[in-house]
């Protein structure tokens, strides 16, 4: 295998870290200085090699030790992964499509033998090697959905598509920026955005719900959404607020480069053959500020979106209480110089 994994953990003594590498292909979601919720949503093709858009699923250096993280998380709270009855067959088609795209695009890592509904997966960072019959539940250790999602870097949620609508009724969720899939499970789209300021007077649900429910399959889309987190934490759940939440109460200007984070996810969407239904795939990615502002670019236009953003944006993504600690820090490397187009580093 030509990825090294690193030895890291997201809680406790956070020893998560980006290698230089990682830092240089973080998804920085910022294609201007300034930031306004927006429908951002852009075809989810293969773009530029080695970055997180490379590949359908990305596999990268923390794969193996958000696995254990998540492997926590679901024994401390199994209600971190549910599905409705009627959610199965997405399962399947979950299941199928990860193990497909992975096969294809990293082949040294992972293998997919079938043989009519006799399959066989092999995945070699996680030392899995599986006979299992598709769509025979009673063949895996746990049900699709839970079995391909242990394996898979990132949040999902599977949504069923009817009376024009998407409900949420499955999902693996143990990396999620302050939401519950245990309380939004069986909502629709308006009624798990609900909390969103802004972005419902701005028609912006309207007209993503309509993206949505047309999207065809091989045909994937993806977005960028952002917030800030304390440490490198990926549970930050609602169930879990009373371990992070005191957190953000150790910021001082001495330690913010180093403690606090920005929270990327990688958002895509994917029509499912056999259900219809969509799998929503929610890929985290952190990254300090200090490591941040080793890109020229970034550490001025991030020091500029933070320092304009409209304060009940702040407040909602759950920062204000440190904002001005951050901009003060970012300060330092926003020289004033213009910043050129787009995402990637100069
Ligand atoms: C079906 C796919 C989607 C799912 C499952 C989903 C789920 C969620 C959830 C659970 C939240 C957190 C709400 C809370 O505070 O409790 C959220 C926030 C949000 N969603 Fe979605 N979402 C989806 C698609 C989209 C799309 C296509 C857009 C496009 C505009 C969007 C825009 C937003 C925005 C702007 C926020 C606020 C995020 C922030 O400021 O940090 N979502 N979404």
């Amino acid at each position: 295998m030509t990825l090294r994994f690193n030895d890291e953990t997201f809680r406790g003594d956070y020893t998560y870290h980006n290698s230089a590498a990682a830092v240089r292909r973080f998804p920085f979601p910022f294609d201007q200085d300034s930031y306004m919720y927006s429908v951002n949503i852009e075809p989810h093709r293969p773009t530029r090699a080695g970055s997180v858009f490379e590949h359908r699923f990305d596999v990268d250096e923390h794969y193996v030790a958000e696995m254990q993280d998540r492997a926590i998380t679901l024994a401390d709270d199994p209600l971190r992964c549910q599905s409705l009855p009627h959610m199965e067959l997405a399962g399947w088609d979950f299941l199928e499509l990860v193990m497909v795209c992975k096969s294809e695009d990293y082949p040294d890592m992972f293998t997919l033998h079938r043989d009519g509904d006799r399959w066989h997966w092999i995945n070699r960072p996680l030392g899995i090697d599986q006979r299992f019959t598709f769509m025979d539940t009673s063949t895996l250790p746990c049900g699709p959905l839970e079995y391909i999602g242990r394996q898979t870097q990132g949040d999902h949620a599977l949504l069923d598509q009817r009376e024009g609508n998407l409900w949420m009724d499955a999902g693996i969720v143990t990396s999620q920026a302050d939401w519950s899939l245990d309380f939004n499970i069986g909502m629709n789209f308006f009624e798990w955005h609900a909390p969103v300021p802004k972005a419902h007077e701005l028609g912006i649900f309207q007209r993503a719900l309509k993206f949505l429910t047309n999207v065809q399959q091989g045909k994937p889309s993806r977005r960028l959404n952002w917030t800030m987190t304390v440490n490198p934490r990926l549970d930050t759940s609602p169930e879990n607020y009373h371990k992070w939440g005191p957190e953000k109460r150790t910021i001082t200007p001495e330690n913010v480069g180093a403690k606090q984070y920005l929270r990327v996810e990688l958002q895509s969407f994917y029509r499912l053959p056999r259900s219809n239904a969509l799998v929503f795939p929610i890929r985290c990615y952190l990254i300090s500020l200090e490591d941040l502002v080793t890109v020229p670019k970034w550490g001025r236009r991030f020091h500029r979106v933070l320092r304009d953003l409209p304060d009940e944006l702040a407040e909602y993504k759950g920062f204000a209480v440190n904002r001005s600690m951050i901009v003060d820090y970012l300060a330092r490397f926003d020289d004033g110089a213009e910043t050129s187009a787009g995402i990637f580093p100069d």
